[in-house]
């Protein structure tokens, strides 16, 4: 029987163990967890994710505060939050340091990836893409995962950059249809993603189906991809992901032809991980029972967590003004309008509870949404 060492993972030049450990936002893979999967060859991905309030931890810097400085008098203005918006220079700062953080300490076979989610729209979505994404690619990351959305236009915003056609750039699919979509958008740049990741509905993090994603299987998407590359002539390493959890899993998926697998869940209880202690124990002793999917995330995506997750019906302030990672392109996060008809459903009342949605910049900075994967459907 074949183990997962039997395998490598040829990305371009590189020669990988077959491996690639998922992008866990907010600082759950940090960049300690990436680079103990680069020096063991694999590929290790730190996350863009509110990368300013990462970056204060790490460097005791002043981005969040000096924002809410900026924006204090708007805190209790439920109504509009179209004024609230990132300094572009500062996030193009705060994610060089973040990836110069990773780069620089780096040493080992393998490679370090950023995932950078389309969703974090930020209250201009195109803007503050083209930043982190070229940010990333300036402080020198090996490659850069197209994360939580279509990124029909994430070429684009990279073409002009020097080593867009060198930084390895990769995508996360969940169906072929999407896969084709981008594609065809991207022709024009001439260039193909070096590498798809194929999540299927057994993830951890936003799933890329709706809430009938028990209808869907890893397996025959990643087949149905597999057939169309090779009818198309096109030669793109598959990475599989979603409920991988176990080596033979793992090489069940290599054997039919994935160039590597990425698997997240599994390395949220590892030293590195960047969850704290208490909460790698709520990972460790959850079981199928404790996990469901739920519709609480502002994104629209469903998403799969731990039941017993703090963030679940808190009612928290919008924090905006701190954070603000989901603001639309109009400045509005499905949050708020949840959290202000609680309010208006709870005259008077000093603290509601918001079971709808969940104030995801909020809960995931303090760790407090516990997503994960799961191996059963
Ligand atoms: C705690 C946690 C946080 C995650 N955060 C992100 C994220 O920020 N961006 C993203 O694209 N995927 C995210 N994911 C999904 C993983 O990168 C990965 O593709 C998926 O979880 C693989 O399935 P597995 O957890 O069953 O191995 C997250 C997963 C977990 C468990």
């Amino acid at each position: 029987m074949k183990c997962v060492d039997d395998f490598r993972f040829r990305l371009g030049q590189h020669e990988l163990v077959p491996i690639m450990i998922g992008g866990m936002g907010v600082d759950i893979s940090t960049v300690e967890l990436a680079l103990e999967a680069a020096r063991l060859g694999g590929v290790g991905h730190i996350s863009d994710a509110m990368v300013p309030t990462v970056i204060d931890r790490h460097f005791k810097t002043r981005f969040v505060k000096e924002k809410l400085k900026l924006y204090k008098a708007n805190v209790t203005n439920l109504a509009d939050k179209t004024l609230v918006k990132f300094h572009l220079g500062e996030l193009e700062e705060a994610t060089r340091m973040h990836v110069r953080r990773a780069m620089d300490a780096k040493h080992g076979s393998g490679m370090v990836f950023i995932n950078c989610m389309e969703k974090l729209t930020m209250n201009a979505p195109k803007e503050t893409l083209k930043v982190r994404l070229n940010a990333a690619l300036d402080a020198g990351i090996d490659g850069i995962t197209l994360a939580a959305g279509l990124h029909l236009g994430s070429f684009g915003l990279m073409e002009e950059h020097a080593r867009f056609r060198d930084a390895k750039i990769g995508i996360i699919v969940s169906s072929l249809r999407a896969l084709q979509l981008f594609i065809r958008k991207n022709a024009r740049t001439n260039r193909l993603p070096d590498y798809v990741v194929v999540e299927g509905p057994l993830a951890g993090g936003h799933l890329g189906f709706g809430m009938d994603w028990a209808n869907y299987d890893l397996a025959t998407i990643v087949g149905e991809i597999q057939t169309w590359l090779k009818a198309e002539q096109l030669d793109i390493p598959l990475i599989p992901a979603g409920g991988i959890f176990t080596g033979s899993d793992a090489t069940a998926y290599l054997e039919r032809g994935a160039a590597a697998v990425q698997v997240a869940t599994r390395f949220t209880v590892t030293k590195e991980c960047g969850l704290p202690d208490p909460i790698k124990q709520e990972y460790y002793i959850a079981n199928e029972d404790d996990i469901e999917v739920n519709g609480i995330s502002p994104t629209g995506y469903p998403m799969r967590m731990i039941k017993s997750s703090p963030a679940i019906g808190a009612g928290t302030h919008p924090n905006c003004e701190s954070f603000g990672y989901l603001l639309d392109a109009n400045g509005r996060c499905a949050y708020i309008d949840a959290y202000n008809r609680a309010v208006a459903e709870h005259p008077g009342e000093k603290k509601v509870r918001v079971w709808d949605k969940t104030c995801l910049c909020t809960h995931m900075r303090d760790f407090d949404l516990w997503t994960c994967g799961t191996c059963f459907p």
